[in-house]
């Protein structure tokens, strides 16, 4: 199925390190993917999407997709040929800088080959149209990811592979990108997309809304998801521009929780440092077999309406896996440990439990439970990345640290981290030689212990 068998046959260590320099390149040819071990071929190599322009046409009762994106993307290699992440749905033409290009299907991959070769550095624009039914992904922890029709259009998440089953993309987050969104949806629907809300225009009975995401966002992070919706606008005393979208059916149970967002907004920047974008809001979708929350780009996607607690997880992530992204999937502890020690953060400083006590009570399970199956900076593969060990024991780790360094010190980590990778990508070793750094304390073993060691830990 690997065209590039170059990156296939060696081992797993050494393609870590491969990736590591970037991913594997065979001569002209873009790679297959970005070179993560845990999805061989999310992303590509060759090139970098600075910009996604996604015009689509979404018919609910038909479940038919038309679809056309223009990326504007920089070689970062000479390129005879290159690949986007696309699976299922129809291509019916590809162009690059406005010459028809040769393409063709292999599996998740589109090939495309340019009239003529792209040189190193040189930004070009590739126009992708296509159509067709899309449906989800099975991810390789049995969730649906990707496009999820719904009876009243699609929920739509991409964690971490499904961006791919809607829009042509490098779909891996180590390419971050900004977007312009133009929807069309039969009229009475609404089609809700990151970043801020731009407009719609009704004609024939079909209506097309505009969105901007001008900050950087990992393919994964996009939405565009469609349904009969409640509608509510305000800027914030920040100036952030919300935009939340309610399933009626959820609303009663919604309005409280989502009437916190901009406290929980405040809350989370005095922590963490200033908010990272501009536009902010929820969608809360009727989903039910969905299964999860997302912490789609400014906008979290519900597949029904969140606890209190779920809204401040999926709101820290848009400081730690959105603004600080991951490098490899493997690193999601970054992401899934912060966001989860966020909860109890905000449940410490609302009156509730603290995270000395939420800490006990899960050191308190035996060493057969699942919480120790393996180390959160390892989970091992694709299929453990949203395992208990990452959220829970990732959470367990920043706890341990606070402890070791004290809150002073913790907090001015959480802001450095925040800050020093914003929009961009952190990984594991960074994070752990930033903590040294501002604590001027040796943490390896504490590292050690909790991010990397298998098995319950012995002492807490
Ligand atoms: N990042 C999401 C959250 O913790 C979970 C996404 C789960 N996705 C999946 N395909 N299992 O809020
Ligand atoms: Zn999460």
């Amino acid at each position: 199925m690997r065209r590039e068998a170059v990156v296939a046959t060696v081992p797993v260590a050494v393609a870590a390190l491969l990736a590591a320099a970037g991913p594997a390149t065979a001569g002209t040819t873009g790679a297959a993917g970005a070179g993560d071990p845990y999805f061989p071929l999310a992303g590509n190599g060759g090139y970098h999407v600075s910009h996604y322009g996604l015009t689509l046409d979404y018919d609910p009762k038909s479940r038919h997709l038309d679809g056309t994106a223009v990326l504007t993307a920089r070689a970062t290699q000479r390129l005879t040929r290159f690949d986007l992440d696309l699976k299922g749905l129809k291509v019916t033409g590809v162009t690059v800088d406005h010459v028809k290009a040769a393409h063709r299907r292999d599996g998740q991959e589109l090939v495309v080959t340019p009239r003529t070769a792209l040189r190193k550095g040189r930004t070009f624009r590739v126009t992708v149209t296509y159509n067709g039914t899309p449906a989800p992904v099975t991810d390789p922890d049995g969730s649906p990811d990707g496009w999820i029709p719904t009876d009243d259009g699609a929920f739509v998440a991409g964690e971490p592979q499904g961006a791919m089953t809607w829009f042509p993309a490098d779909n891996h987050p180590v390419d971050k990108s900004a977007y312009d969104f133009s929807l069309t949806v039969p009229e009475g629907h609404t089609a809700v997309a990151n970043g801020v809300y731009l407009g719609k225009r009704t004609a024939h009975g079909r209506t097309t809304f505009r969105w901007r995401q001008a900050e950087p966002m990992a393919a994964y992070l996009a939405t565009v998801t469609v349904g009969r919706f409640r509608i509510e606008q305000y800027t914030t005393r920040d100036g952030i521009k919300v935009y939340n979208a309610v399933d009626p059916r959820e609303a009663a149970e919604a309005a409280p929780v989502l009437k916190k967002l901009p406290s929980v907004l405040e809350w989370e920047s005095r922590l963490f440092g200033p908010y990272p974008y501009r536009a902010a809001g929820s969608i809360v979708d009727h989903a039910p077999d969905v299964g999860y929350a997302l912490e789609t780009q400014t906008r979290p996607l519900y597949d029904s309406a969140p606890s209190l607690s779920t809204l401040v997880h999926e709101s820290a992530h848009q400081w730690f896996g959105d603004s600080v992204s991951v490098t490899r999937w493997k690193d999601i502890w970054l992401n899934e440990g912060f966001a989860t020690y966020a909860e109890w953060l905000y449940t410490e400083q609302h009156g509730g439990r603290s995270a000395q006590q939420a800490f006990d009570a899960l050191y308190a399970r035996p060493a057969s439970d699942a919480l120790w199956a393996f180390p959160p900076a390892d989970p091992g593969s694709g299929e453990n990345i949203f395992g208990t060990p990452v959220y829970a024991r990732g959470a367990m780790t920043l706890h341990e640290l606070r402890r070791a360094v004290g809150d002073r010190t913790f907090f001015r980590i959480l802001r450095a981290w925040a800050s020093a990778h914003r929009y961009g990508h952190g990984t594991t070793a960074r994070f752990t030689a930033l903590a040294e750094r501002e604590s001027g304390k040796d943490l390896d073993g504490l590292f050690h212990t909790w991010l990397h060691t298998k098995g319950k830990p012995r002492s807490a």
